[in-house]
């Protein structure tokens, strides 16, 4: 049950010995065989061209391959799609929540499975590959016990005598759902299983990237019964298959998690038909912490590496820009210098490792680009070097830069680089201006120990979650509902009360009686 009582999915104790060997049987036994993604549309396997996916840490390891699907499957998915629709929102809440349910446990089931898709093709670690997978199981169960509680009844209104009114949430039509890369089962899970749970069908388009995750929990999805007319899967290309799905006429709204300019592109596409559809986007953030001279050091320092290196760097919550007030901020650079030290960068499959792969070359080069550029316009604090020369994997180790304003930043950088700004204690009100001046509005942190400092930062700093005294990543489904405002999207917050209601409809019945 959520609400008061709050019950996560399992996670793995790796102090036991045990546990951990059995983990790595499994992740080894799940790497045997060759991954493969194709599209399926209304139940059937389609072809489609090939391309092979490599591991991000090892490009010599080829670990599988996707066939793209090509229009003809999207469009068919929109045929069969659109005729499911009427069915499956007509369909008891409660039985659509069982489905969820169902695919819950198989997820827990086959955590090994998906946690070495998340390593091998994602780079994640695999602490990270198992709080994704928990993500994912958490979302299934969060929006079973939504739809229960919205979508089962209808909710009798005030009426005038003679009359009674209801109001009832109904599944809107089909739902295109696309997903990002760096949470490519938590996520691509997440969308589909609030579209379905509010009564749409779906068409799942998955990362270019990451499609051999996406693909296999699809398969979990239709072995815990989801029926095949109601959720498609077209692995491919944004600019082809998106385009043409986001442009369909019988579409009926757009969920997308993804970079802020792919977003306007969408909004674009939308803007252009003749419906008004519901687009729910959660993009990217310019994620500051805030730390007064009253913070705890330590717990500073170790809220900092975990925001900014974390996945790499590599979350839309991570944190990029450090405000230090100026008299603590040497012992906190010091401190932080010397924590850095201790991070491990390695192979992702291993249990040390702190710091995998970014996801491809590109996003290496982009950020190889940005520290050149930090090279001439800022102060290197801190360079973390290679242990090995990689050449075969997206290795791209953690950097600190120390920048004069907040404006020399002028996009999301994705990846371990943190730009640290020093501000004096009578100018937090810059501070916060700064943040704003982005436009971004995802995540904050505040490291204070002062109540009214907290809260006029609360106050006034316009995102959608805000951490105090801890790290700003790693949001909890029903603790935390994550997402954004301004350039950091829509809303509503994923995993949190208000979230189905955005994929369906309302309709109030007066009957006179
Ligand atoms: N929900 C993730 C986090 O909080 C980011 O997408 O880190």
């Amino acid at each position: 049950v959520y609400g008061e009582t709050r019950l996560n999915s399992r996670g793995i104790n790796f102090a036991d010995r045990e546990a951990h060997r059995h983990l790595d049987q499994a992740l080894e036994e799940a790497c045997r065989q060759p991954w493969l993604a194709a599209p399926i549309v209304d139940g059937q396997v389609l072809k489609g061209n090939a391309q092979t996916i490599l591991n991000p840490a090892d490009r010599a390891d080829v670990i599988g391959e996707v066939l793209l699907a090509d229009m003809n499957a999207a469009d068919k998915a929109l045929i069969v799609a659109y005729d499911a629709a009427p069915g499956w929102a007509n369909r008891a809440a409660g039985e659509r929540a069982a489905f969820l349910e169902r695919a819950a446990e198989l997820f827990e089931e086959q955590r090994a499975e998906l946690m070495a898709r998340i390593i091998r093709e994602g780079g994640r670690t695999i602490q990270d590959a198992l709080n994704e997978v928990r993500e994912a199981i958490d979302f299934c169960r969060y929006y079973a016990v939504q739809a229960r509680q919205y979508f089962e009844h209808p909710i009798t209104l005030p009426s005038i005598t003679g009359e009674r009114s209801q109001l009832q949430l109904l599944g809107r039509g089909v739902f295109i759902c696309i997903s990002p890369w760096n949470f490519p089962v938590a996520i691509f899970t997440g969308q589909i299983a609030a579209a379905l749970a509010a009564g749409n069908s779906v068409i799942a388009k998955p990362a270019a990237l990451t499609p051999l995750c996406a693909a296999y929990v699809i398969n979990l999805l239709y072995r815990a019964g989801i029926p095949q007319e109601v959720l498609h899967f077209v692995p491919g290309s944004g600019r082809e298959i998106g385009t043409k799905l986001v442009s369909d006429t019988r579409i009926a709204g757009v969920a997308f998690t993804g970079s802020t300019s792919t977003a306007r592109q969408i909004n674009q596409a939308l803007a252009q038909g003749t419906r008004i559809l519901p687009f729910i986007a959660e993009t990217g953030g310019q994620n500051c912490m805030i730390v007064d001279s009253s913070a705890l050091p330590e717990q500073v320092v170790k809220d900092v590496i975990t925001s900014a290196f974390n996945s790499c760097g590599q979350r839309c919550s991570a944190l990029r820009v450090l405000f230090l007030q100026q008299e603590i901020a040497p012992q906190i650079l010091e401190m932080l210098s010397g924590a850095m030290d201790e991070l491990y960068i390695g192979n992702p499959m291993h249990l040390s490792t702190d710091i995998g792969p970014v996801i491809s070359l590109s996003a290496h080069d982009d950020l190889q680009q940005h520290s050149e550029r930090m090279n001439c316009e800022a102060r290197l604090i801190k360079a973390m070097r290679l242990p090995w020369s990689s050449k075969q994997g997206n290795y791209f180790a953690p950097r600190v830069y120390e920048i004069e304003k907040f404006n020399q930043l002028q996009h999301e950088v994705f990846g371990p680089i943190l730009h640290i700004i020093r501000y004096p204690a009578s100018r937090l009100n810059d501070v916060v201006a700064a943040i704003n001046s982005s436009g971004y509005g995802l995540t904050l942190g505040i490291h204070s120990r002062i109540g009214t400092t907290i809260d006029y930062i609360t106050r006034h700093t316009h995102c959608g979650n805000v951490y105090v005294n801890r790290n700003i990543i790693g949001a909890v489904v029903g603790s935390q509902p994550f997402g954004g405002e301004g350039l950091s999207g829509t809303g509503p917050k994923a995993g949190g009360p208000h979230y189905l209601q955005r994929f369906a409809t309302e309709r109030v019945v007066t009957v006179n009686t």
